[in-house]
């Protein structure tokens, strides 16, 4: 048996309010208990999106009413919300903004809006963005002038994490994630899946986009699931939503490459405990801890997972790590495959810790 600490996911996406049908708050952090996930923190490209005080508070209460493991939630910046989400910055994982078109309404097209955020958002709170190629350019822009921190997600290609690299070498003060399915799958896996299943944003990249991520291992700050759960039908329907379940299957990946020795434990502690609890100025879960059995092997398949959209693209896949019980706060919230946590046991992580 080998022990993680409690495991932070910075970039899952429960659907409520809005899609319910794909995941609500207490079917995804039961998904994130049973991946050895004790916070996630939730996107706000939700319907409607989560954008101002009253959006922010009715979300929050759906998530203290339903969350069975610890949470953060996300504001989103749109072009006029910038004095409205400052408003509530006290209370939030952080400030989104998508700066390249994804699945949601939500995008910032003009360069006043960038501004606007950036003037208005409180600088001690976290600014993450969704922001590829030139996007990630111009924001790295914004991160220098401004001289504030900024988190990019779901980094994939090799000329980004170079770019990054190379800001963080000039002392941009940038952070950023990757996502599993950028490290364990690439565009040839997406050709031997159904089009719509393999529809993610950002696109799976080349062999040498994956590469350049494990050869730069040192720069990911964190790992992130980007957990984003579309139903089956609609992935393999007409005009698939991009995204990925993924919250449940992310340490089992990174368990399996440990083995491998393409990883240390300590990466994983570092990108998904030490770096996102800096980063995110993220308080202590006391008695809080993951027991893993390091010999188990088993294949990852969707109908056993926790997520209401039971698939996974990794159907098949064969991992060696178990994730056998989950502690937070001295209580047993999920063991041997069942989630033990109440709906409502989870804490919002700004609760009493406001940035
Ligand atoms: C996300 C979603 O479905 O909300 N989809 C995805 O492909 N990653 C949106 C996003 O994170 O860009
Ligand atoms: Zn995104
Ligand atoms: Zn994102
Ligand atoms: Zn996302």
């Amino acid at each position: 048996m080998i022990k993680f600490p409690g495991l932070i996911d910075i970039h899952v996406h429960l659907r409520e309010p809005g899609a319910e049908y794909k995941e609500d708050f207490s079917t995804g952090t039961a998904a994130a208990l049973a991946g050895g996930i004790t916070t996630v923190f939730a996107m706000p490209n939700t319907d409607p999106p989560i954008l101002d005080q009253a959006s922010f508070s009715a979300a929050a209460a759906l998530a203290e009413a339903k969350a069975c493991c610890d949470y953060g939630i996300y504001l989103g910046a749109a072009e006029h919300n910038a004095r409205d989400a400052a408003e509530v910055s006290n209370l939030a994982a952080g400030l989104k903004l998508y700066l390249d078109a994804t699945y949601g309404s939500l995008l910032l097209e003009n360069l006043s809006s960038w501004t606007d955020h950036f003037e208005h958002w409180p600088r001690s709170r976290p600014i993450v963005a969704h922001a590829e190629q030139k996007t990630l350019a111009a924001l790295l822009t914004f991160s220098y002038i401004y001289q504030r921190p900024v988190h990019i997600c779901h980094v994939s290609r090799k000329d980004e994490i170079l770019l990054i690299k190379e800001a963080k070498r000039r002392g941009i003060p940038v952070t950023c994630e990757v996502a599993p399915h950028h490290l364990f799958l690439t565009e040839e896996d997406g050709k031997n899946m159904d089009s719509g299943r393999a529809s993610v944003s950002p696109r799976l990249a080349s062999l040498s986009d994956q590469q350049a991520l494990w050869e730069n291992l040192e720069v990911i700050d964190c790992i992130a699931s980007d957990h984003a759960p579309h139903t089956l039908k609609e992935k393999d329907g007409n005009h698939a939503p991009p995204g990925f379940p993924g919250v449940e299957t992310t340490l089992p990946l990174l368990l399996n490459a440990m083995q491998e020795d393409r990883l240390a434990k300590e990466d994983i502690i570092q990108k998904m405990f030490v770096n996102p609890k800096r980063i995110f100025s993220i308080p202590d879960q006391q008695d809080t801890w993951v027991e893993i059995d390091e010999t188990h092997s088993y294949e990852l398949t969707g109908p056993e997972l926790f997520t209401k959209v039971k698939w996974t693209p990794f159907e098949g896949k064969r991992v060696q790590g178990l994730v056998r019980r989950v502690v937070i706060r001295g209580e047993t919230v999920f063991q041997d495959g069942e989630c033990l946590a109440q709906p409502g046991f989870g804490k919002n992580i700004r609760r009493n810790n406001p940035v």
